[in-house]
């Protein structure tokens, strides 16, 4: 009897520090196929705090992810699509991966070591996110899934020289990671074999009352640590100035109701985007994980931090979003539903000098650290 006992003691115990020591699950499963036949899967990972990620192959774009409101409900707070052949049509972005070089450049053209490059052009004038078939459209592929006191998926992709008219042949990672706190992580890396211009960021569209909620983003306060803009042009390209936010609809220095100001036409500014799509000039140190935005949603309680070693944040108000996006759930999205905060080198900075630069040489790795806090207020 006494050895019985004994025995089931220890495997309570066992148990117990089992699960603590597996803080954090990570699955890999099927996510149907596109059109053509080709797989998609997603990774899951999810901690003991009620967060869960996923992250699909396509475009490593973060598809769903859940968190608490401040009475414990769980909702999924990111826009998207409920199957993966909706993301090939889709000119939004949701969740992905955008690269080679997030945010537009102006004309598609830049030059480097004296030699001119075109990209493809796909908005307007100028080339967005990569081109028409940026790192959003490709299929990464899973190079490890771990579960543990931190689950991480990593997620890599090989553009070959000349993709879009880049440069070079380049590796990429994304590193998708989730702990006990509820905070995902991630970690873009790439690498080249000659001289060529990088800026990977996430494009996750957030509305914290809940992707399927009836209200959008607009009520949510915003506090943005960011003293200066980059001014844009009727093409929302910037001209090159670095602007104090003093006395003007960007200065978010204090919490500030993103709609109070959104509709401002007295500033061309506001003007030229229809809303917010404008670059941030984070205070801080570049290159140091320091917090750059928080939003918090008065309704649910929710509450994201936005941090990153990045030098800019761009901040879109989804100002594109017209109602004939029909996402998850046979939901509608409408303009201002979500907005989106990106961690990023500067819009154009191939043809301004006087922004940091965004040339990677081979020998060099590009990174960008970037953190989602969640959290809650009463
Ligand atoms: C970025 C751009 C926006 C818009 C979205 C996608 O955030 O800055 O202007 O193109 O992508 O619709």
């Amino acid at each position: 009897m006494k050895l019985v006992s004994a025995g089931l003691v220890f495997g309570v115990a066992m148990t117990a520090m089992a699960s603590s020591a597996l803080a954090a699950d990570a699955q890999r499963t099927s996510f149907g196929k596109l059109n053509d036949g080709t797989p998609i899967e997603k990774v899951t990972l999810t901690n003991d705090h009620g967060m869960s990620v996923s992250i699909m192959t396509l475009g490593a774009a973060v598809h769903t992810l859940k968190v608490p409101d401040r009475k414990g409900h769980i909702d999924d707070v990111v826009l998207g699509y409920d199957t993966p052949a909706e993301y090939l049509a889709d000119p939004q972005y949701f969740g992905a991966s955008v690269g080679r070089f997030a945010n537009r450049i102006a004309k598609g053209k830049f030059t480097l070591d004296g030699k001119t490059y075109q990209l493809d052009v796909n908005d307007g004038p100028n080339s967005l996110h990569g081109g028409a078939d940026g790192f959003d459209k490709r299929v990464w592929k899973i190079d490890s899934v771990k579960s543990g006191p931190i689950a991480s998926v990593t997620m890599s992709y090989d553009s070959p020289d000349g993709q879009e008219g880049y440069p070079g042949d380049l590796h990429v990672t994304a590193t998708y990671s989730l702990g006990k706190e509820n905070t995902l992580k991630i970690v873009y890396k790439a690498t080249t074999d000659k001289p060529t211009i990088v800026n990977i960021s996430n494009h996750s569209y957030w509305n914290l009352s809940g992707a399927q909620a009836t209200v959008g983003a607009m009520h949510d306060i915003l506090t943005l640590n960011a003293s200066h803009f980059t001014p844009i042009d009727s093409t929302l390209i910037p001209t090159g100035k670095i602007e104090s936010v003093e006395g003007t609809p960007f200065d978010f220095r204090k919490p500030t109701r993103i709609g109070l100001r959104v509709r401002d036409g007295s500033s061309e500014q506001i003007r030229y985007a229809h809303g917010y799509d404008h670059n941030f000039v984070i205070d801080g140190q570049v290159g140091k994980v320091r917090q750059m935005a928080r939003l918090e949603d008065p309704k649910s309680g929710r509450v994201l931090e936005i941090w990153s070693d990045a030098p800019g944040l761009q901040f879109y108000s989804g100002n594109f979003l017209d109602g004939t996006m029909l996402g998850k759930g046979q939901h509608l999205y409408r303009e201002g539903d979500a907005v989106v905060f990106e961690p990023q080198l500067f819009p154009d900075a191939p043809n301004h000098p006087n922004f940091p630069s965004a040339t990677l040489n081979p020998g060099q790795t590009y990174s960008n650290t970037i953190e989602f806090k969640f959290s809650t207020e009463k």
